[in-house]
């Protein structure tokens, strides 16, 4: 008995490279007992042959909307009613835009529509198609739709690009199904503040001082810990992205802004999530009106004065809050990491190389997490998948550490 005994898959297989990896995947929910059987669109039939999945699923292999013979065997409104989850994997980005747009003009889409199975879809498509806006809006379309992405993966492409697009591995395919239809949600009940995006300090009205944050990391993992069942607030810097449904988001600019605003609610948190790259200096004085140039000095002075650090403070001033900072370096990353973890009096840190091509401003991105007496690197993926793998870990770091906790935890005083 496995965790998928007995449950009907209807894996979908579209044209891409990645579809030779179909075989094995097929091979692997067998392996899980389940029963599968294989839709493949035209393109898909370029890339291996429907007899290799039909020997391998058992079952004869569906490519046509319009074959007599075969709807006469299973009807394609039958087959939708029969899976109980949809696997696309690999799902191109054609095949990505039509679901998104509930185009049904093949057999596969035709399924997908007709279906009310909870579906996976694992896209794999080169990096630059995969970074293509218009992709990026499909798969927002997708998550609205509660269909579950599994991946991409980064690395190197057929192709020879390198960068995100690639598909998951069948293994991980298999496990993260499984892993998503066990799950219960290992936040449920946990309040979780987290700050994102980067702040800026204003010199005059019109000027200030910030830095390359987008704050994709920290909404990502806000919409992690949302799905693990957390009640989540997030403070945020000034940042390009929509603001997440379902969560509760207050926008602030300054660090100062960001240190009230989470004075405020880290009474109620469990866990607070230091993901902001907060600026560490703000102007001594912010001029009233636009600091004018002055024709006998070349050069202009500012004198900057430190900034709170909203860390350290909330972590000393609430003991009991499970605290999780990050590091962004560019030279001996656990070296420093381990330094802010102690005089930070952190629970958990995540750190990450910035500069080249990593970092800021990127979609994807590694991290080497340290606690005290232990550390785990998650490599290079999506910021969307690698916040998904920290909240899993922040949560199984959570759950040992609230054990240790007096009964009443949330603290009443101010920081
Ligand atoms: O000391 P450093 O700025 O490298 O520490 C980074 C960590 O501290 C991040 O988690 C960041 O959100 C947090 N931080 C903060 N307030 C500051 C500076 C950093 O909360 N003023």
């Amino acid at each position: 008995m496995t965790n998928l005994t007995g449950t009907n898959v209807l894996l979908g297989i579209s044209g891409g490279i990645a579809a030779y990896k179909s075989a094995e995947l097929t091979r692997l929910f067998i392996k899980q007992n389940a029963n599968v059987r294989v839709c493949m669109t035209q393109s898909a039939i370029e890339f291996i042959t429907p007899l290799t999945l039909q020997a391998l699923s058992g079952n004869p292999v569906h490519t046509d909307l319009f074959d007599v013979e075969a709807e006469a065997a299973m009807g394609h409104i039958e087959l939708a009613k029969w899976a109980d989850i949809i696997v696309v994997a690999p799902a191109t980005a054609n095949t990505i835009a039509k679901i998104a747009h509930g185009r049904a003009d093949n057999l596969l889409t035709t399924l997908i529509l007709a279906s009310k199975a909870k579906l996976y879809i694992a896209p794999a498509m080169n990096q630059a198609m995969w970074a293509n806006p218009q992709t990026t809006a499909n798969i927002k379309q997708l998550e609205q739709n509660k269909i579950s992405l599994l991946g991409p993966d980064a690395g190197e492409q057929a192709c020879g690009d390198i960068g995100l697009g690639r598909m998951l591995e069948p293994a991980e395919i298999v496990d993260q199904i499984i892993a998503e239809s066990t799950a219960t949600p290992s936040l449920q009940g946990v309040s979780v503040l987290i700050t994102a995006g980067p702040t800026r300090e204003a010199l005059d009205p019109v000027r200030y001082l910030t830095n390359r944050s987008s704050g994709k990391m920290g909404y990502a993992i806000a919409e992690a810990a949302k799905k693990q069942g957390a009640q989540v607030t997030l403070v945020s810097g000034p940042v390009h992205l929509d603001t997440p449904a379902n969560i509760e988001t207050i926008d602030v600019e300054s660090a100062q802004e960001m240190f009230s605003a989470v004075s405020k609610h880290a009474k109620q948190a469990d866990i607070f999530i230091a993901c902001a790259a907060v600026a560490d200096f703000s102007p001594a004085t912010t001029s009233n009106n636009k600091i004018k140039k002055n024709s006998d000095t070349e050069t202009l002075e500012l004198t900057l004065t430190k900034n709170p650090d909203i860390l350290a403070e909330t972590s000393h001033a609430h003991p009991n809050l499970f605290t999780v900072g990050f590091a962004a370096e560019t030279t001996d990353l656990e070296k420093y990491a381990k330094g802010k973890l102690i005089s930070k009096k952190l629970n958990m840190i995540a750190a990450n190389k910035v500069g080249k091509n990593q970092g800021f401003d990127k979609d994807d991105n590694a991290l080497l997490v340290l606690w005290e007496g232990g550390k785990c690197t998650l490599p290079l993926t999506s910021k969307k998948h690698l916040s998904q793998q920290l909240v899993q870990l922040i949560s199984e770091h959570f759950e040992i550490y609230k054990h240790h906790l007096p009964s009443n935890t949330h603290d009443e005083q101010d920081v």
